[in-house]
């Protein structure tokens, strides 16, 4: 049975930070963000806004466009790490609000939860709710699956610099017009790691850098072969002498943590890839070194991240290998695009990974590329970790939907902050009235109650 994204809306706060004032302000040399992780400005929510109501934003877009009623939805899923409560899903939150445009007790027939698994979520919400519809419980409606999400880092360390916000709301169904997802091969890998984390009652993650870039690499490597395997064995893909799996995804999309992890993770990946290929010869002359090989032939994370002479060494191949003909040819065809909305918003989180497949979109049809029936490969990751990695393919309706994107325009008119008032906002020394942004159409936090009896609660208005 086809199932796939029929469409695709964005919700990006319009508040940001921009990367050279950040850099500046912090001592740090501006090329370092921009060039070194590929980060321009970082979305940042206003007083009045929150995950939730970034969420609905992203799913009232959706509807208002296809003109869908809450009859047509049977499940509304939000991927989020920036949970409100422990008890109550973020998807209640959202219904409330739409009921608020479209009537009280409208999606009273949808069912639905919230599902955490850091920012690899929103794909195992997508799994799932594609295997409803293909399971025929769908009855001919759609799914929402919204992901949602605040990258917030303490002030003055190294993630501060890699933060964002924003959402991703994609509808689901058995007619995708977008992408149809290709059947049996998602692959998944999962294993108990601390590489970043956030303890109940803390707002702001634990992390350890470096261990999470290259825990990123080896899940998305580990559910990458599992992928290949499954693709080859089901016939999906056939691969000819001196090819890999890669060759034949058009597209790649990579979670973004900041946008230069695409590159990391393309680099990574078609090392692997590569090197068991005729074409590896020429690319190691043209590199002009030998790839390294870690002392420890296990090759566990520990025992790489110990070995400082083969990270050096490393580090300098990787660098030769980035600047082959080889890899940026691989680099501008199947990747660049996406890493482009990623420079402009910063993580995302659950919804950095769709942010680049939308911003793919974008970019690619700017760029008159044709589409269709083109590959698009995912490489999802979540801390903690599990990766996910599945593809789907372009289905040749696609023109209806990509023709209108328009980033900046959907976005809206940005306001920038200067570092004092990010720094407010950060801390959270604004009251929530205190919003710097007037909102329009769009639905903002009112009121977070904190009497005993109704701690917590939260309300929400709609500002026509
Ligand atoms: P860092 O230590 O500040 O940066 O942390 P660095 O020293 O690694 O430098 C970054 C790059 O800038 C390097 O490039 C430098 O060479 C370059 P690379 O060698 O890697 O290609 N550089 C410069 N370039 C030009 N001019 C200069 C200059 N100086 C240096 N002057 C780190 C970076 C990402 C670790 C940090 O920001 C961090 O901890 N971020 C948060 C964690 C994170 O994003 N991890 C990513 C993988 S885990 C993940 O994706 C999951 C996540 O989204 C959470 C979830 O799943 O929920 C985070």
């Amino acid at each position: 049975m086809t199932v796939g994204i029929d469409d695709i809306a964005i919700y990006i706060p319009r508040l940001f930070v921009d990367a050279r004032d950040f850099a500046k302000a912090r001592g740090m040399d501006p090329d370092k963000l921009q060039r070194g992780l590929g980060i321009s400005q970082m979305a940042m929510v206003d007083t009045n806004q929150d995950p939730a109501c970034m969420a609905a934003n992203a799913c009232l877009k959706i509807m208002q466009k296809n003109d869908l009623s809450p009859n047509e939805v049977g499940r509304l899923y939000v991927a989020t790490e920036s949970s409100l409560d422990e008890s109550k899903a973020m998807n209640s939150y959202v219904i409330g609000m739409l009921e608020q445009v479209y009537g009280d007790d409208s999606f009273g027939h949808c069912g639905g939860i919230e599902c955490k698994f850091a920012c690899v979520s929103g794909s195992y919400a997508l799994y799932d709710n594609s295997n409803w519809i293909r399971a025929g419980e769908a009855e001919g409606k759609s799914a929402i699956v919204v992901v949602s999400d605040i990258a917030k880092y303490d002030l003055g360390s190294s993630g501060e610099y890699t933060q964002g916000a924003g959402a991703v709301a994609m509808l689901v169904n058995d007619r995708p017009r977008l992408l149809e997802f290709d059947p049996k091969v998602t692959a998944t890998s999962i294993k108990n790691e601390y590489d970043f984390y956030r303890p109940f009652g803390k707002e702001t993650p634990i992390v350890h850098g470096q261990y999470s870039n290259l825990l990123y690499l080896l899940q998305v490597k580990k559910a990458l072969m599992l992928y290949k395997e499954k693709a080859l064995s089901s016939g999906l893909i056939k691969l000819k002498a001196g090819e890999t799996i890669l060759d034949y995804i058009d597209f790649l999309n990579m979670h973004l943590p900041y946008s230069n992890m695409g590159k990391k993770a393309m680099a990574y990946l078609l090392r692997h890839e590569w090197r068991k290929l005729p074409r590896w010869k020429k690319v190691i002359e043209k590199i002009g070194m030998e790839e390294p090989v870690p002392k420890d032939p296990r090759g566990t994370i520990e025992s790489v991240l110990a070995d400082s002479e083969f990270m050096t060494k490393d580090h300098e191949f990787t660098k030769k290998f980035t600047k082959t003909e080889e890899f940026q040819e691989a680099y501008d065809s199947k990747l660049a695009s996406s890493l482009i909305a990623s420079q402009m918003i910063g993580n995302l989180y659950t919804a950095s990974l769709y942010l680049g497949f939308r911003s793919t979109l974008e970019f690619e049809f700017q760029k008159g590329t044709d589409l269709e029936e083109k590959r698009f490969g995912f490489g999802s990751y979540g801390s903690g970790s599990s990766a996910m990695v599945f593809s789907g393919v372009i289905k040749p309706t696609y023109k209806e939907i990509v023709r209108d994107m328009n980033l900046e325009s959907e976005i809206g008119n940005r306001v920038k902050l200067s570092l004092e008032e990010y720094e407010e906002i950060h801390e959270n020394k604004r009251g929530l009235k205190e919003n710097f942004l007037k909102s329009k159409k769009e639905f903002v936090l009112v009121d977070v109650k904190n009497t005993p009896e109704s701690s917590g609660e939260r309300r929400y208005v709609y500002n026509s």
